[in-house]
């Protein structure tokens, strides 16, 4: 299949942003369609994202093995392989199931630094259901890149791709 996936999404104003958001969640539908398979699914996200969304220097997956998250498909500079629970903003995320967003990672206790460049993060559970299966996770170069829109509109896109995918 091809697709064209638009270069860089407009999120200069709080409507642009939106719109945008629509339209990513549209892409997901497309570049999903016909597919289940959870790494091909993931990878393919992974790669949408980082490359339609401005201002991101990672995007990608760390999937929940019992009470660790180990890296799974992503964009971006190799990262840290094995993260457990307790620690940083991805363990907070799979702890609580709850989305983090962390305007300026070097004020967050435990934060992981996988790459000195990021300064601000978005982390979002992945559910199969009542299973956490995975978290989705974005840094930033700019400090506080992510507000509750942008929270709100990949929360959006990860609902469609937990709803497209067959997990193991
Ligand atoms: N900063 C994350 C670790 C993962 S990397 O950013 C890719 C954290 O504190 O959990």
């Amino acid at each position: 299949m091809s697709f064209e996936v638009a270069d860089t999404l407009d999120m200069s104003t709080p409507d642009a942003k939106r719109a945008s958001y629509r339209l990513l969640a549209a892409q997901v539908r497309a570049v999903l369609e016909g597919e289940r398979d959870w790494l091909a699914n993931l990878a393919q996200f992974s790669a949408l994202v980082y490359q339609s969304v401005p201002h991101l220097n990672w995007a990608g997956f760390y999937m929940a093995r019992g009470e660790e998250l180990v890296v799974g498909p992503f964009q971006g500079k190799v990262a840290c392989v094995r993260i457990p629970f307790a620690r940083g903003v991805c363990g907070a995320c799979a702890r609580t199931r709850e989305i983090q967003r962390v305007e300026d990672v070097h004020a967050f206790p435990g934060h992981i630094a996988c790459d000195s460049a990021s300064n601000s993060e978005l982390v979002l559970p992945v559910l199969a259901g009542d299973r956490l299966v995975a978290v989705f996770d974005l840094d930033s170069p700019l400090v506080a890149r992510f507000d509750a829109e942008d929270a709100r509109g990949f929360a959006e896109a990860v609902a469609v791709l937990a709803d497209g995918t067959d997990w193991p």
